[in-house]
């Protein structure tokens, strides 16, 4: 045999998109963060984020709302690659193509997702074999998201959210997600947060002890009645409507609601696929929402869907 390197002819990573069941956000930190406490949950909505190595660095999306994804420097898959073949000192670059089923600024993590994707997609490409811990320092500078979504699961969130930790979860949750016909930037929801709270005191977060104790139940009635944004009166103070679609998915009888990150999804938590359907139906039909997504969680973080082809 050869000593010619087995590289894969081409690489794709699935990456799931994520809903926050607790976010809870402490003060703003001297380096404009906030701290956070929060419980994250990979859920089954996918993008597909596939590498090639190629002669330049380029990426392009494909999907019903690419043309909303810039797909120059600034891309996050892109930015991943190029942050993962720097520490490495890998000099080939890839054209990276993402598929894109995550809504796009719609608080379920998409770009994090897309910057998850390719870090593993390259590592894999590339045959590096990254240490884990050093592949989540890269994914953490990328976004604070981004770990997690390697991860996937049930994880909780501390620091800005990027220092990442399992929690035990039982079960799975069915869920309902009500998409807004433009996103939010989280910047400004998190601005938003700050002008409501004013001079109040914030503490640090902690999480609480009712979320985790539904979570090892895996009972979704339970979950649903402990579901906790802080950040969902400032997306409905940018957002009024979206109060509305939370109290018209409530009243079409999901278990519980929350806005999803920074919004403007709303995450609707149901009993079970049928509960589901029902209320997807429901909502699109009374136009409470733009469009509607089914998914479930938890499911796995980043995963390589394709194996290597030996060239050469
Ligand atoms: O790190 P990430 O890309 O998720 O952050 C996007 C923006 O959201 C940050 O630039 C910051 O304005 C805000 N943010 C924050 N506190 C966090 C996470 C995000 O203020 N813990």
């Amino acid at each position: 045999m050869s000593s010619a390197m087995v590289t894969p002819a081409a690489t794709t990573v699935r990456v799931p998109a994520k809903v926050n069941l607790e976010l809870l956000v402490g003060p703003a930190r001297a380096d404009g963060f906030h701290s956070l406490s929060t419980v994250y949950q990979a859920v089954s909505l996918f993008d597909d984020v596939t590498v090639e190595s190629a002669d330049d660095w380029s990426v392009v999306v494909r999907g019903a709302q690419a043309s909303f994804v810039p797909a120059d420097a600034t891309n996050l898959a892109l930015r991943g690659a190029r942050a993962l073949a720097d520490a490495a000192g890998v000099q080939t670059p890839v054209a990276i193509t993402i598929d894109k089923e995550i809504p796009v600024a719609g608080g379920m993590a998409g770009g994090s997702a897309d910057a998850a994707a390719a870090l593993v997609a390259c590592d894999h490409h590339w045959g590096l074999r990254t240490r884990r811990e050093e592949l989540e320092e890269l994914a953490a500078e990328l976004g604070s998201d981004v770990p997690f979504l390697i991860a996937g699961g049930t994880a909780m969130g501390s620091g800005r959210g990027e220092l990442i930790a399992p929690v035990l979860a039982r079960g799975a949750f069915n869920w309902v997600f009500a998409l807004a016909r433009e996103g939010l930037s989280t910047p400004s929801v998190f601005r938003e947060l700050d002008r409501l709270r004013g001079d109040a005191e914030v503490l640090e977060p902690v999480p609480s002890p009712e979320l985790m104790s539904a979570l090892r139940s895996g009972d979704a009635h339970s979950l649903a009645a402990v579901l906790a944004n802080d950040l969902q009166e400032a997306a409905f103070s940018l957002r009024p409507e979206l109060r509305e679609c939370l109290d018209a998915g409530m009243a079409f009888g999901a278990l519980g609601g929350i806005v999803s990150g920074s919004g403007p999804t709303i995450a609707f938590l149901v009993a079970d696929r049928e509960a589901a359907l029902d209320l997807a139906v429901s909502l699109t039909a009374s136009g409470a929402a733009a469009d509607v997504r089914r998914a479930s969680g938890p499911v796995q973080g980043a995963q390589v869907v394709t194996g290597p082809r030996a060239l050469g």
